[in-house]
């Protein structure tokens, strides 16, 4: 066959070819993650009706499944008596890493070889996105050759099943999306306060009681946000719901035999999957059933503070966790287990003659070294049965072994990674503001989890080495559908399995953030729901003199927008917004994106208000810089922060979270004073934070980011007459926070306010 090679990156490629008769770069695939090396050529092959599928080695058998399954949509692919097929599946472990792969497409076949099973997954992989996506698509694969492998050895998902449950099938459907992106690490979260999922033949109650519930405070929200927002992802589904005479209980969890078929669905994908039982807090639904497990009698999940853990100081309790993680071991194969660890309160062991005899006897001076001893001995026990323990970053708290593999999900304790990887614990990423996809996003989100540094330069290239990869967790507090997990998931999963596929350097937002929105179009085919990447082009609030254009826009082509203008949440039958609207006078426009089907989510509400310039104030003496009043409590909202008397408080010649304020789990900050700005104007300003922040500019609310959230930004506009404005912020956290207030130009570049913005009166 006459074929013409192009070693040269995809992209590149794609726009080299366009001058090319074939393949053109509109019909090359796209590609997530991007491949190492591809190199094009011309022609395609097409699958036959019947597909011949030949290995070389009886270890890839269930690859060979595998492959029959994903290419169904296409083919009736049946395995070959010999190793020759149309599609070949071949081992080189001499020349190919564990999960590196070489996968050839010509006019005649394909062949895959991998170094391993696992990277004859990863070619698969490959080839699935190479194929055309969607009900009744032509099995017509343009002819490459590819040449592959991970720069990152863990590229995981988490999923938490206990706050909301999710069955057998939706979990395996969640695990074929993963095997799509050479995602190889299934972290399933079976066991927290609100729901024991998993079989315990030796403690029955732990699921027959523990996997059921009354509804709970997270579950009321869900039903009122299904309800407010018009949004079906939300109710809870039927099919979780038992009713015993008047009793309705909600929930379910997985038999041993059903988790059995999930590892085996997942081995021949390449994905191992790693359960937490988490221990020894977050442990409420078994302490409920089990109830001398714990120190004192269990106090009931208050949905605030964390609930009491296991009582450490009693023997049986030791004997209770292992008998539970034995059974644990016997399903799945896996090297690693996850103890959780995390959130632990350690009130009760101050106050248990149990707890504090074991102190005591092992010399340990507090909870932390309790803990630490606890897992220390369930990690003897975990490598007396050939098993590696993970545990949340929590664990630094008290000594580590090396052997810990340690999660980082704490941003506010930026120390942990140095901490961990010092000591010789291997590290996997998944800080909170960048890989818990369970926090809603803004219009910056995407780009912000896509430039996130995985591996800080400053780090010893020796424990640089021992960051094995990366990981996004959902938390299913409110996710009580597969379809709302996906909605949360995608599209930055995209973004999970590109930065844990290639080398970090090459990661570039400008080329992946288009090819992001293209791959969205293969999740509309697969029937994947996924978030609209976020609406452009507006501030929330919008001030004029005259009348002024609406000018919002979406980055997704082929999304449709919808809109109203009476104050009510946009849906299905609002009319479909096509362009500017021109006001001249107050309005609220709400505008949503829909999938074509009515899929939608989030939506912006864009205040407009026609005012004249406010007047400058008279301040007899200033002095530089914003005065600045913290509280260490936790505030549900703004307006809420306050106190007989501050913990604290500085003059800041910018907003911030000061120093000094920092290192309390929850903070409220008031930032008062003077913008000086310096002619009559309609400025815009922009406040990021993380949890919740007000800006008010001569007594009007300008920026409204209240709530408890993730870094979010806002924008909005203040129309002042040159000269001193008052200026009051509020901004509380919980779990580790930022607040930034910047200048927005017409360009959209954000200049950070500084000293020479801000004034306060001098006493
Ligand atoms: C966690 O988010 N508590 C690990
Ligand atoms: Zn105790």
């Amino acid at each position: 066959m006459n074929r013409r090679k192009f070693f040269i990156p995809a992209v590149l490629a794609a726009l080299l070819l366009g001058s090319c008769a074939a393949p053109s770069a509109e019909t090359l695939p796209t590609l997530i993650p991007q491949p190492q090396e591809v190199a094009w050529s011309r022609g395609t092959y097409r699958l036959p009706a019947q597909t011949r599928i030949g290995i070389t080695d009886p270890l890839l058998a269930p690859q060979a499944d595998y492959l029959t399954e994903a290419l169904a949509p296409y083919t009736e692919a049946v395995r070959s008596e010999t190793a020759s097929g149309d599609i070949e599946l071949g081992l080189d472990t001499a020349a190919l890493a564990d999960e590196a792969y070489r996968l050839a497409v010509t006019g005649s076949g394909v062949r895959i070889t991998g170094g391993s099973p696992r990277g004859v997954v990863n070619a698969i992989a490959t080839l699935r996105q190479l194929l055309p996506a969607g009900k009744g698509a032509e099995g017509v694969i343009p002819c490459a050759e590819v040449s592959d492998a991970p720069a990152f050895a863990w590229r995981g998902v988490m999923l938490d099943v206990s706050r909301h449950f999710f069955d057998k099938e939706e979990i395996c459907s969640l695990l074929d999306q993963m095997a799509r992106l050479k995602l190889n690490k299934f972290h399933w979260h079976l066991t927290d306060d609100q729901g024991w999922r998993i079989e315990i033949k030796a403690y029955p109650d732990l699921a027959g009681k523990g996997g059921w519930r009354h509804y709970n405070k997270h579950d009321t929200i869900c039903m009122g946000r299904a309800a407010r927002e018009k949004n079906a992802d939300f109710l809870l589904p039927e099919k979780y719901l038992r009713v015993e005479g008047t009793d309705t209980l909600y929930g379910g969890y997985y038999t041993q035999e059903e988790i059995r078929e999930v590892v085996d669905y997942a081995a021949r994908r390449g994905i191992d999957v790693i359960p937490e039982i988490d221990m020894p807090g977050h442990f409420l639904q078994a302490i409920e059933h089990y109830p001398e497990m714990t120190c004192f009698e269990p106090e009931t999940w208050s949905g605030e503070a964390f609930s009491s853990p296991l009582c450490l100081g009693k023997d049986e309790v030791l004997d209770f966790c292992e008998e539970i993680w034995r059974e644990v071991f016997e399903l799945f194969p896996y090297e690693y287990v996850h103890i959780g660890g995390d959130e632990v309160n350690m009130k009760n062991w101050n106050r248990c003659p149990r707890c504090q005899a074991r102190m005591r006897r092992e010399g340990l001076a507090d909870g932390h070294a309790l803990q630490a001893w606890f897992t220390h001995r369930m990690e003897r026990f975990f490598e007396a049965n050939g098993r590696r323990m993970i545990g949340w970053d929590e664990l630094l708290q008290g000594e580590v072994k090396p052997s810990t593999t340690i999660m980082w999900w704490r941003p506010w304790v930026p120390e942990s990674v140095d901490l961990a990887t010092r000591q010789g614990c291997d590290l996997i990423l998944c800080p909170q503001t960048w890989f818990y996809f369970s926090l809603e996003e803004d219009a910056g989100s995407l780009k912000r989890t896509c430039n996130y540094r995985l591996v800080p330069d400053s780090l010893p290239q020796e424990q640089k080495a021992r960051i094995l990869g990366v990981q996004g967790n959902v938390w299913a507090e409110k996710v009580p559908t597969l379809s709302r997990a996906e909605y949360l998931f995608y599209p930055r999963l995209l973004i999970v399995a590109e930065k844990g596929w290639r080398p970090e350097e090459q990661v570039r937002e400008q080329e992946l953030m288009p090819r992001l929105m293209r791959y969205c179009a293969r999740l509309d085919a697969e029937g994947v729901n996924y978030r609209i990447p976020s609406l452009e082009n507006f501030h929330e609030f919008c001030v004029f003199t005259d009348s002024i254009r609406s000018t919002v826009t979406c980055p997704l082509p082929g999304a449709i927008l919808r809109y109203t203008l009476d104050g009510s949440v946009p849906t299905v039958s609002s009319p479909v917004y096509t362009g500017p609207i021109t006001f001249r006078d107050n309005a609220l426009l709400q505008v949503r994106a829909f999938h074509p089907d009515g899929r939608t989510g989030d939506w912006v509400k864009i205040r407009y208000e026609k005012c004249g310039f406010a007047a400058p104030t008279e301040v007899a003496e200033t002095r530089p810089g914003l005065e600045a009043e913290w509280f260490f409590r936790r505030f549900p909202k703004c307006d809420a922060i306050g106190g007989a008397k501050a913990d604290g408080g500085c003059v800041v010649d910018s907003v911030q979270f000061p120093k000094v304020a920092q290192g309390r789990r929850a903070t409220g900050i008031v930032f008062r004073g003077y913008i000086r700005v310096p002619e009559d104007r309609i400025y815009t300003f922009a406040l990021a934070s993380n949890d919740g922040s007000l800006l008010r500019i001569d007594g009007r609310v300008v920026i409204d980011n209240d709530g408890e959230h993730t870094l979010i930004e806002k924008t909005g506009q203040a129309a002042l007459s040159a000269g001193l404005h008052p200026l009051e912020l509020r901004y509380f956290d919980y779990n580790g926070g930022r607040v930034t207030l910047a200048l927005v130009d017409e360009q959209g570049r954000r200049q950070p306010l500084t000293g020479e913005w801000f004034c306060h009166e001098a006493e």
